[in-house]
């Protein structure tokens, strides 16, 4: 098999699609590029897969599901995904260098956050292929009834390009665990990594056809996927408006959905809280990866008790965060991944200034000298006396913004906390533990996270609330969206059924 790219680190890259165990040029012949967000150049052409190539893509995926991957055990199953945790592991390092040069994120991340969270994903589904069982129902009479649980057949998924491989290992792990065969779409702004691991999917051995591997642009690619009558289930993340979008599509062909989508946690802050774990909490919340992490907490719920002491140790730390070029391991900031998303931020910053919140600090770009110059990056940025109401507080910028709501009344609060179209995550800082069991129980969102931020784990189950999705990933939760159950019925009397004889 010919490898998709050349080899040398500087040239520009170049890609096919991965479509029934083969590297193809798209049908159009087109190619896009994927840009490094850093320094804005090109870092490699991509195929652009359309209408024609996901249809081929979809047919390969068919095929596969009802030939040879029918036939391939649990633990067979099980052993190729393994197999594929193990060959991510081997290229962590070079895995992690790629996803930071066409994402932007700071190595530190990619290699210490997003690959063990992959490799921890194909493991787990691993061991859950074996796991998945039907039941016996205890029915009167003499019948026996039991079901089945099946994999629902081809699996569409469409990607983000904010954790470009993690989220193909959150579809393809459970989904391939189950019995299923994937088409998955990468994001138009960072395609490299999924077709990396297609390569890996091929060295795994799995039979060709059960993981198909097309970017392309969402209008078109992923539009294609989503309407596509021959996909049995549509797996997506993303942008709230686009899920909609999906769900419709799907809808034509009662196509199965599960959306995970936008977010706009808040992140409450108690006086009782540590402030030095509250502090940095809210770093983690708001600053990791650019802030472009649908669970972000981009709205910081303070109580006006400690309002001036943690903002005052919140901006010094902001201020601390050192920006620069993602590859250097000392970096705590990359760029925002695209010119697009550089100007929402921009725009948000205008936004918020109009309605009346107060820069804290950030709010521009920082100076960087040389080919990061061309960057796009912007300084961690917090807006104070935001109202709950402000669009600052309820549209998801998805970039390095905190809008600072102060807080006084833990009713009020809550009710406030819940005032959103979203309802992802949410974290709460407090020493009182009646407290903070309450709490979980009031806020309308798919998370908790209690004196901690953005922790994940492939066991537990994740998801929206509300406008931020219906589904849940990860654990035994995600078998439940790759599967549908089956009840079969056994007469045990060896009689005629008596409804008729007379
Ligand atoms: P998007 O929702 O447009 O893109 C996500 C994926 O959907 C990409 O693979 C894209 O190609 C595909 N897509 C786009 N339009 C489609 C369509 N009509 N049919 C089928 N697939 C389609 O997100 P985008 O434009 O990159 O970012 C816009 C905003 O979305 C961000 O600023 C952020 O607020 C939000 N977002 C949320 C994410 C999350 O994890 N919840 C991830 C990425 C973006
Ligand atoms: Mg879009």
């Amino acid at each position: 098999m010919l490898a998709p790219q050349a080899p040398a680190s500087n040239a520009t890259r170049r890609y096919q699609l991965f479509i029934d165990g083969k590297w193809v040029d798209a049908e159009s012949g087109k190619t896009f590029a994927s840009i490094n967000p850093a320094t804005g150049e090109t870092l490699a052409e991509v195929a652009e897969a359309d209408a024609p190539d996901i249809d081929k893509a979809v047919q390969a995926a068919r095929r596969a599901f009802e030939g040879k991957w029918s036939k391939v055990s649990a633990r067979d199953r099980g052993r190729l995904l393994y197999k594929l945790a193990q060959l991510v592991e081997a290229r962590a390092k070079e895995l992690a260098e790629l996803e930071t040069l066409d994402n932007g994120k700071p190595i530190r991340e990619s290699l210490y956050v997003d690959l063990p969270e992959v490799i921890e994903h194909f493991e787990y589904f691993a061991g859950m292929a074996t796991k998945i069982e039907g039941e016996t129902i205890p029915v009167p009479g003499r019948m026996f009834n039991y079901t089945l649980r099946e994999p629902l057949g081809v699996c569409g998924a469409i990607i983000p390009w904010n954790y470009p491989l993690v989220m193909a290992a959150w579809k393809l792990a459970p989904a391939l665990s189950a019995g299923n065969t994937v088409v998955l779409k990468p994001a138009e702004q960072t395609p490299i990594t999924a077709l990396e691991l297609g390569k890996l999917v091929q060295e795994a051995g799995f039979p060709e056809g059960v993981v198909n591997i097309v970017p392309g642009f969402g209008e078109r690619a992923g539009a294609a996927l989503a309407s596509h009558p021959g996909v049995d289930k549509i797996a997506f993340t993303g942008s709230t408006e686009v899920g909609k979008k999906i769900a419709r599509a799907a809808a034509e062909n009662l196509t199965k959905v599960s959306l995970e989508l936008g977010g706009k946690a808040p992140n409450i802050i108690f006086a009782d809280a540590d402030l030095d774990q509250a502090v940095n909490g809210a770093l983690m919340g708001i600053f990791f990866n650019q802030g472009q992490v649908c669970t972000a907490g981009s709205r910081i719920f303070l109580d006006e008790r400690i309002k001036d002491e943690f903002l005052t140790r919140f901006r010094e730390r902001a201020e601390q965060i050192r920006i620069g070029d993602p590859l250097d391991k000392q970096t705590q900031m990359g760029p925002q991944v695209s010119e697009e998303q550089l100007a929402k931020v921009r725009h948000y910053v205008n936004v918020a200034r109009e309605e009346g919140a107060t820069l804290l600090t950030g709010g521009e770009p920082p100076a960087l000298d040389g080919p990061l110059a061309r960057g796009y990056f912007f300084r961690p940025t917090i807006f104070t006396d935001v109202k709950n109401e402000m669009r600052v507080a309820q549209e998801e910028i998805f970039g390095p913004v905190a809008a600072v709501i102060a807080f006084k009344d833990e009713d009020e609060l809550i009710k406030q906390a819940n005032q959103t179209i979203y309802g992802l995550s949410a974290g709460v800082w407090t020493r009182d533990v009646t407290r903070a069991h309450r709490l979980a129980r009031e806020i309308r969102a798919g998370v908790i996270w209690i004196n901690t931020y953005n922790i994940f784990n492939a066991a537990s189950p994740f998801g929206g609330y509300k406008q931020s999705g219906y589904g849940r990933e990860m654990g035994k939760h995600a078998i439940e969206l790759y599967t549908q159950v089956k009840s079969v019925w056994v007469d045990l009397s060896g009689r005629p059924i008596g409804w008729y004889n007379r």
